[in-house]
């Protein structure tokens, strides 16, 4: 599957992650000669005409056909609403271009697979969100790990929460109400991050236990937005709180809830045999390791010096953009990705398993795995 760049990605779905300053569109400049974006589609034509003029790309379509008949087009990135995601997914790879996905791969299991078949038989490479497993100190922590330098790990606490959309003092620029309805609420919206970063470093989990509810049947917008005052039902759990078994005694745990309205703590705390590691999403020291006999007979904390290649120099300047940038790198090398839709359909069964074990009380057995390679 080796191609020469710069490769040509068209945009499908011209909506907030497609232009929002931590999404695509805004980041994309430092890739020039890398990749290049020839068209963007929207079933609201308006909104893609709109980013294209904003973003100066050539094109503006109406539908998905439209963008896959453009010969400039060596690859799609799926920027749609979740419901739509399996469908234009698989269009897509039936067209014979590779596919960058946003999160999650698919809804069910069956749609995921699917998209992985499709893609194996085209040869065609699928990248997916979030980008978290491509940042360097997620990185550096699996090679640290792999190598022993913490000992066996035990377990890991992961943070992957906030406030709720329209939670926080500043409100939300749109109607937040659909995240607390089904179909949402913060396992998809915000767990899905916490599953992608805790199953880069550790592999594939074996096992889920979860609990999961309501915490209060409604929430008011907070803000001076367009909808502050709003009341939205909850529908859907906005609190879950799950266990990870990944075999041989080492465990996670998880939080995906609408309820952190702050936390000190770092995103990923990985506690191993012989020492611990803390994962942090920020510029400075992002990853800090603390090992048994640092020096003989004395424990403590690296100096930063020997961790300064998890310094997130591409996760600060490309922000989602970095997907762009692996596909491109994958194409150009002949290198499977490492977010890639294995890890995507794993993830997405953890999350069907948090739902099932948080209604039944039981824990549920996965079945999925994936080796997220990068070679
Ligand atoms: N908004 C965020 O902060 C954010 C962050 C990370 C990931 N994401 C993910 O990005 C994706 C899009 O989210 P968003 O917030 O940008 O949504 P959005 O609703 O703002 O934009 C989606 C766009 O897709 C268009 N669309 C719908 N169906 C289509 C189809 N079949 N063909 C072409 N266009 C179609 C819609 O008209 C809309 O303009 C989701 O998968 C979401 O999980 C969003």
């Amino acid at each position: 599957m080796a191609m020469k760049p710069p490769l040509g990605i068209g945009i499908l779905g011209a909506g907030v992650i497609a232009g929002d300053d931590d999404g695509f569109l805004p980041n994309i400049g430092q890739l020039e000669g890398t990749i290049h974006v020839p068209a963007i589609a929207d079933v609201i034509r308006a909104k893609a005409d709109d980013l294209a003029q904003r973003f100066s790309i050539p094109s503006s379509y109406g539908s998905l056909e439209e963008l896959l008949e453009d010969p400039r087009v060596d690859a799609v990135a799926n920027l749609t609403p979740i419901s739509e995601h399996a469908e234009t997914s698989l269009a897509i790879l039936q067209a014979g271009k590779h596919l960058i996905s946003e999160k999650p791969i698919a809804t069910t299991l069956e749609d995921a697979g699917a998209i992985i078949q499709a893609a194996q038989e085209r040869d065609l490479a699928v990248v997916c969100a979030p980008p978290d497993a491509l940042y360097r100190q997620y990185l550096t922590a699996r090679k640290m790990i792999d190598a022993g330098d913490i000992g066996k790990v035990a377990f890991a606490r992961v943070r992957s929460s906030h406030a709720g959309p329209g939670g926080a003092a500043d409100g939300w620029p749109g109607d937040p109400s659909w995240y607390y309805t089904d179909g949402s609420g913060p396992l998809y919206d915000m767990g899905v991050y916490g599953i992608h970063e805790i199953t880069a470093l550790l592999g594939p989990a074996r096992r889920v236990s979860a609990f999961g509810g309501i915490t209060e049947p409604e929430r008011t917008v907070r803000g001076n937005g367009p909808f502050a005052g709003t009341v939205m039902p909850v529908t859907t759990p906005d609190n879950y709180l799950f266990m990870l078994d990944f075999g041989e005694a080492t465990f996670a745990v998880v939080d995906a809830t609408y309820n952190v309205h702050a936390s000190m703590a770092p995103k990923v705390e990985v506690f191993g045999r012989r020492g611990a590691m803390a994962i942090y999403h920020r510029d400075e020291n992002p990853l800090e390791v603390y090992r048994q006999d640092l020096a003989p007979g004395v424990d403590g904390w690296m100096a930063a010096e020997d961790l300064l290649e998890a310094k997130n120099v591409r996760e600060i300047a490309l922000h989602r953009a970095m997907l762009f940038e692996h596909l491109a790198e994958c194409l150009s090398q002949g290198l499977h990705p490492i977010t890639d839709a294995e890890h995507a359909r794993h993830a997405l069964e953890v999350m069907l398993a948090v739902r099932e074990s948080s209604r039944t009380g039981r824990a549920v057995e996965l079945t999925t795995t994936f080796s997220g390679s990068g070679s």
